[in-house]
């Protein structure tokens, strides 16, 4: 007999057909819109397997429910959706997708950074617009990125490949970590410094931490009061480590330069939410891993955590 998973969004064909050879499978079939949560509360009831993502709340009432369950696999590296801990209590094993999104999500860190920078979607709008009628000296300028200081809050796999990015523009790269990592220090030319001396030094703030209750606003207004006026700052990591009113502020005052966001506290973001009314901002929805081989990979790599739980075996990705 086959056994029971739920997929909580329509996935790649192949991906399906790889858990089909050996499970019962059934999914959220569409792609724009996440599965309600009446639904996924029935659907998990009869489950050994969850297949999920970072829009779905996986907690303890939803657990409750799932007397079958032993596995919650998420497509995605971080894991704040998931609770953990009430999904030990019940002896249900989660996973995650880390390693096979790092370069990706780092290409896309440095993507935002320059297109903060160097004002990219504003320059481009502005020429649709038709406000395009001479070339003049100070048009559309922006901050330098080559030999200007990078400050990486929260050193992993993203952290060291956004680093070695950075040291293709001769950046000085400062970091801040829970511990020190003299390795990297020495093979990336990095710099430990102290959360405030970071923000005090950098011209770039860059926010890769994972999202717990110890970084949960790390970034309020008493940091932020800390920043360069010319300084950015980027978060492609989770909305709530920047808390977004204190954000808004230090955008509106420009008490800081500019900000490029692709996470927000709530997402989808509303559409009237003050930071998308400021033209220092850069806005993309969540796309830090999203590229086609990339989410390839994720599927796959959840696919095998999900099946290796099934099977009995240790899976590659267990958290927690
Ligand atoms: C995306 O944000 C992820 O955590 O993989």
């Amino acid at each position: 007999m086959k056994r029971k998973i739920y997929i909580t969004r329509k996935l790649p064909e192949p991906i399906v057909q790889r858990l089909s050879e050996t499970c019962e499978v059934r999914m959220w079939e569409e792609d724009e819109k996440p599965v309600p949560r009446e639904v996924l509360e029935e659907e998990i009831e009869d489950v050994e397997g969850l297949f999920c993502l970072l829009t779905e709340q996986i907690d303890a009432s939803l657990l409750d429910k799932a007397d079958k369950l032993k596995v919650v696999s998420n497509m995605a590296v971080g894991y704040n959706n998931i609770d953990v801990e009430a999904a030990k209590e019940r002896n249900v094993i989660v996973t995650n997708t880390p390693g096979v999104l790092t370069e990706t999500t780092a290409d896309l860190t440095f993507s935002l950074l320059m297109a903060t920078a160097r004002r990219i979607p504003e320059a481009s709008e502005y020429l649709r617009n038709g406000n395009w009628n001479t070339w003049s000296p100070m048009q559309l300028t922006g901050q330098d990125i080559h030999g200007a200081t990078l400050g990486i809050i929260g050193l992993g796999r993203i952290g060291e490949a956004v680093a070695k990015r950075a040291q293709g523009f001769d950046m000085k790269v400062l970091y801040h970590n829970r511990s020190r990592n003299h390795e990297a220090e020495g093979r990336l030319d990095l710099h430990f410094t102290e959360l405030n001396t970071l923000l005090r030094e950098s011209d770039y703030v860059c926010v890769l931490t994972p999202f717990t209750p110890e970084t949960n606003n790390l970034i309020d207004t008493k940091q932020l009061d800390l920043m360069k006026k010319s300084a950015i700052i980027i978060n492609s990591a989770r909305g709530g480590i920047v808390n977004e009113k204190a954000l808004y502020k230090a955008l509106k005052e420009q008490s800081i330069w500019a900000a490029g966001l692709d996470v927000f506290e709530e997402e989808p973001v509303r559409l009237d939410h003050p930071l998308l009314t400021l033209p220092n901002v850069v806005t993309l929805p969540h796309i830090g891993s999203a590229s086609i081989k990339t989410r390839m990979k994720m599927a796959n790599l959840a696919a095998t955590n999900l099946l290796a739980v099934l099977e009995g075996e240790e899976p590659p990705n267990k958290v927690g």
